[in-house]
């Protein structure tokens, strides 16, 4: 039997809030009804960590957007996933595709982040993602394969980890992903999973999607068989997130109001 994976939206603020942009986004969040079905965590400017994590209910959970390979020592500017613990904080992302693509980050050092914040015990959304000129050339399948290849050298507990896909070309580009595409990134993802970790692995590990996903889109989205949640950019710094969130159970309630119209007028009459 095919285990059930809890719904995730996580919101990634990025380098887009203050103290008041948080207010804010707390305020809506907190007066929402979410879906508790749903597991939801904002990721959070490693700064502002323990601000976010005390002004924000806790059935909300706070990730930090990167953390360094190490617990300590002479790096200035990063921070250690025992600090981000120490701020009340259990998510980390990594591999994000801007950590990729603009910081030049590889694989290799992805991975060893990986490594040591599972060791210390963190949550992770670990991030793979494809380009414009991936996509054009075909390549997808191969890219995201050895993208996940190098994270899993890091990960020894799938239990902890959210596997998130990006498509970077449909991230506030003007164009965007058809359910069809993303449903096969991320049938190929759990294949992988399949194929190189284990059936457990590829039954139970959330794959969630990223690329300017928004209220218009999640539901068309949120009913894809492989797809357990969402990472979010610009929709999380505005209400639509709780449309977002709330996704999952929307798309639910509608199939259930069709079939219960449906009994009342087997004909439709
Ligand atoms: P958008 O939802 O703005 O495309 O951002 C995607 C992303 O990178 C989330 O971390």
């Amino acid at each position: 039997m095919v285990a059930q994976r809890k719904f995730f939206v996580i919101g990634n603020w990025k380098m887009n809030v203050d103290k008041s942009r948080i207010d804010s986004i707390v305020k809506f969040m907190s007066a929402a009804s979410l879906d508790s079905d749903t597991e939801a965590v904002v990721g959070c400017p490693s700064c502002y960590l323990s601000y976010a994590r005390q002004q924000l209910p806790s059935n909300i959970g706070v990730a930090a957007q990167n953390c360094y390979k190490v617990a300590r020592g002479n790096f200035s500017g990063e921070i250690s996933p025992a600090m981000i613990q120490d701020c009340g904080c259990e998510w980390v992302i990594l591999g994000h595709p801007e950590r990729r693509t603009v910081f030049s980050e590889p694989d290799e050092l992805i991975s060893e982040k990986v490594a040591h914040a599972q060791q210390a015990g963190m949550k992770i959304v670990a991030c793979v993602c494809e380009t414009k000129e991936d996509r054009e050339a075909g390549r997808t399948q191969e890219v995201l394969a050895a993208q996940m290849a190098s994270l899993a050298e890091g990960i020894s507990d799938w239990s902890r980890v959210v596997v998130a896909f990006e498509a970077l070309w449909a991230s506030n580009t003007g164009v965007l992903a058809t359910p069809d595409q993303v449903q096969e990134a991320l049938q190929q993802l759990r294949q992988w999973l399949h194929h190189n970790v284990s059936r457990q692995a590829a039954d139970t590990t959330r794959i969630i999607y990223a690329g300017s996903v928004s209220s218009t889109n999640c539901q068309e989205l949120a009913r894809l068989p492989d797809l357990d949640g969402f990472l979010v950019g610009s929709a999380a710094l505005k209400p639509d997130i709780v449309d977002i969130i709330n996704s999952r159970s929307s798309y639910v309630a509608k199939l259930v109001n069709l079939f219960s119209n449906l009994e009342t007028s087997p004909l439709g009459i």
